[in-house]
């Protein structure tokens, strides 16, 4: 058995979470991550076989069954990942019965998944669903994304049409737009559902007066995804103290640039009849 410290998704973790405290969108134990991983690659490192505890869950992960993650800790610091990964991270299995988990490594001072487990599990679902290369979902509390809810129009349709405005690539990275959900009580069903069901639409959910989700092929997809929106969010907060927007990116330039790059933006956010790729 090779050692798991060495495992490519397990070095992706550290990494990604280690980038995300560094921006400072996961203080304390803010933030979690979740990563689809194959049976194949898990089988590398550990014995599959040999559960080291089950955890329940309640709500119902029947979809996702059989099927492997690793995810962080309930209550774990980002900043302390690198450190220790086995205590931080864990690698689970849903379980036949689709209510718990069997833990096969981590969380080595007994500890549990993130509490947002229910989002994420539902994530997967949902994204599954319309893109089955799906494998990471994501949250953190990005700074100005968060800020943006306070102080924006709080629409889906607004505050993408924002985010598109501030930098050119905005509406390229994310076409679908980014979906935004009222004040929920984080780690309940209530916001796993309601975020699930945005995650049909979109890869982006912004949780009002919490934080943001994103999902993606790939790690460095979905850091990237978050990380392009928080930038444009950035930038609109720059753009709000340098007194407002006073010229901006008209649709005209949005239907050359959907041209250009063959992209479909989400034609609900558009004000253009006609939004279509080459
Ligand atoms: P966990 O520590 O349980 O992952 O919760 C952090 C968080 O960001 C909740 O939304
Ligand atoms: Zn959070």
């Amino acid at each position: 058995m090779k050692n798991i410290l060495e495992a490519s998704f397990v070095e992706e973790m550290v990494e990604v979470t280690s980038n995300l405290y560094r921006l400072g969108w996961d203080e304390r134990n803010g933030g979690n991550i979740s990563y689809l991983l194959d049976e194949a690659e898990v089988s590398e490192y550990l014995d599959t076989t040999n559960v080291l505890r089950n955890i329940s869950m309640d709500f119902d992960g029947t979809a996702l069954k059989g099927k492997y993650f690793i995810v962080t800790g309930s209550g774990k610091y980002f900043k302390n990942v690198a450190k220790d990964p086995a205590n931080n991270l864990g690698v689970l299995k849903v379980a036949e019965d689709g209510q718990s988990v069997d833990l096969l490594w981590g969380y080595t001072d007994g500890g549990v998944p993130t509490s947002e487990l229910p989002a994420h599990l539902m994530s997967h679902i949902a994204r599954l669903e319309v893109d089955p290369e799906n494998r990471v979902v994501m949250h953190c509390h990005a700074t100005h994304l968060l800020a943006m809810t306070f102080s924006h129009e709080l629409t889906s349709k607004a505050i993408t049409r924002t985010l598109w405005e501030m930098c050119t690539e905005c509406m390229v990275v994310f076409p679908e737009g980014i979906q935004v959900l009222p004040w929920l009580i984080p780690g309940s069903n209530e916001i796993g559902e309601a975020t699930a069901e945005k995650m049909q639409e979109a890869r982006l959910v912004l949780w009002s007066f919490h934080g943001v989700y994103g999902a993606g092929r790939t790690m460095d997809e979905t850091f990237g995804l978050i990380e392009t929106a928080e930038k444009a969010a950035q930038v609109y907060t720059y753009v709000q103290a340098q007194g407002g927007v006073r010229q901006t990116i008209s649709d005209e330039n949005f239907i050359a640039l959907a041209k250009q790059f063959g992209i479909t933006p989400n034609p609900a956010f558009f004000e253009a009849a006609q939004v279509t790729s080459r």
